[in-house]
């Protein structure tokens, strides 16, 4: 097995990162660092990672947690913030499916199954994400129109968003955004695109997963039902 897949599979991180420890040179295998992303892992073999040993759990877990403002979406952070890993105390080691970030909320996905991650995250599979946003002012129904066409902000393109206008009140807006990408910072881009500001931000849903009564800082396991509906989003 590849060795940025048996990596992801320990929960180490997504197979794009474990790709970044590789070439970092923080992983050994048999005892020597190796940098080169084609190296494959027998039965037997020894893989560490920053001189600890790491292997595959059996038992594959899948967790959605209400993440609170305030915490990052990364194993460690060199900041010393709180993240969302100390949030979900489980034995197995986990990592979080794609990322939110630091001042938004809401549904993120938890695993030690890489190739679950994998699909979930992988642009071609173009997987749903919810979120409910408030910006400021009222935007226009111009402006509305070019999120649903499609618009560029600093040189990216960002694809044609779902969006319903819930209401205004007192100098702000709520929308509903469905988009399918999973870019840096692509909500707020989207809205700083018109020349507007993100006021909160919040994702409520992952490929039909709802976060439904999860309180914040709240996390569950996910039930077999919705393990298989991941599973065959590829
Ligand atoms: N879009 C953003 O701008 N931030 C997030 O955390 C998620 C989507």
């Amino acid at each position: 097995m590849r060795i940025n897949k048996y990596l992801s599979g320990c929960g180490i991180d997504s197979r794009r990162k474990c790709e970044k420890l590789i070439t970092d040179g923080r992983v050994r295998v048999n005892g020597k660092t190796i940098t080169v992303l084609a190296t494959d892992i027998k039965d037997g073999d020894t893989v560490e990672v920053d001189g600890k040993y790491v292997g595959q759990s059996s038992r594959k877990v899948y967790i959605m947690l209400n993440k609170p403002k305030g915490c990052v979406c990364t194993a460690s952070d060199d900041k010393g913030r709180k993240t969302v890993l100390d949030m979900v105390k489980v034995k197995e080691r986990i990592f979080p499916v794609g990322r939110l970030d630091y001042d938004t909320e809401g549904l993120i996905l938890l695993t030690n199954d890489g190739d679950t991650a994998n699909i979930i995250t992988h642009p071609r599979n173009m997987v749903k994400k919810v979120y409910s946003v408030r910006v400021e002012g009222e935007p226009t129904d111009a402006e509305i129109k070019r999120l649903r066409n499609g618009v560029e902000y600093c040189g990216v393109k960002y694809a044609p968003a779902q969006v319903k206008v819930l209401g205004s009140q007192d100098g702000e807006t709520k929308l509903e955004i469905t988009i399918t990408e999973g870019k840096n910072h692509e909500i707020k881009n989207m809205i700083e695109s018109l020349g507007r500001r993100v006021l909160f931000l919040k994702r409520t849903e992952i490929a039909g997963l709802r976060l439904g009564g999860l309180s914040r800082g709240e996390w569950r396991y996910l039930n077999p039902r919705e393990i298989e509906r991941l599973k065959t989003l590829s």
